[in-house]
């Protein structure tokens, strides 16, 4: 594969539609000076998220895994001034960082961070007086993928979109035999989707800046 032309071409399309502004550049080095994964989207994938935010019209977005933001500031300038995010994240350490770079894109105000594990957090949310969700961003611990999938379709409004980061690691999930759990976390989600008689499903390959991986797309039946 050509690794250096498709991190070119990645970097034309960033600049092509000024993908990465200052809040979101100083996201990004948040994460570095943290020492936390550098796991964000990168900023045509936050340019796609947003894409297609706007094309369900999504006002009330779920992400699953904070990490440093980055995600959630896309989204959260994709939902407008009138929408919400509701973003979990285990990592308290992770969280505040996030919360900084948050401030600081100005959409503290339609931003509702939450701490702690999603599994608890989730059933939480269900029993709150908010409206269904219409897109869920799921980017968190791969081994629950499953799980994240069905709290996704159960919080969700008919028609609400659910995109999962990751679902390809590289082509990793082609092995069988894979002992790795974030793999077969990812592999047993694949499976899901595909069966799961509660969505229309499919994966988008694609290449860029973050190698070889990329996400999966799910509508919810009405
Ligand atoms: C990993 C997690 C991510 O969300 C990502 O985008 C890339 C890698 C990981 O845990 O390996
Ligand atoms: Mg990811």
């Amino acid at each position: 594969m050509n690794a250096p032309l498709f991190e070119k071409v990645d970097r034309y399309i960033t600049q092509l539609y000024e993908a990465e502004d200052e809040a979101l550049q100083f996201t990004r080095e948040a994460i570095i000076k943290a020492g936390m994964p550098e796991h964000s989207i990168s900023p045509i994938q936050g340019h796609f998220l947003s894409f297609m935010a706007k094309l369900v019209n999504a006002k009330h977005i779920l992400e699953l895994g904070t990490l440093g933001g980055y995600s959630t500031i896309w989204l959260a300038r994709a939902v407008g001034d009138s929408g919400c995010v509701t973003t979990i994240e285990l990592e308290a350490r992770f969280a505040e960082v996030a919360k900084t770079s948050i401030q600081r894109a100005g959409v503290a105000d339609r931003v509702s961070q939450r701490t702690g594990k999603a599994l608890d957090i989730l059933p939480q949310l269900e029993t709150e007086d908010t409206p269904p969700f219409d897109m869920v961003f799921i980017d968190a611990d791969k081994p629950a993928y499953c799980d994240y999938l069905d709290w996704a379709v159960r919080l969700c409004r008919p028609g609400a979109l659910i995109i999962a980061d990751n679902v390809i690691r590289e082509g990793k999930v082609l092995d069988n035999d894979s002992s790795d759990e974030k793999v077969l976390g990812v592999q047993a989600f694949n499976q899901k989707l595909a069966e799961d008689d509660r969505l229309t499903s499919t994966i988008l390959q694609t290449i860029g800046i973050k190698e070889y991986d990329r996400m999966a797309l799910a509508l919810v039946k009405g």
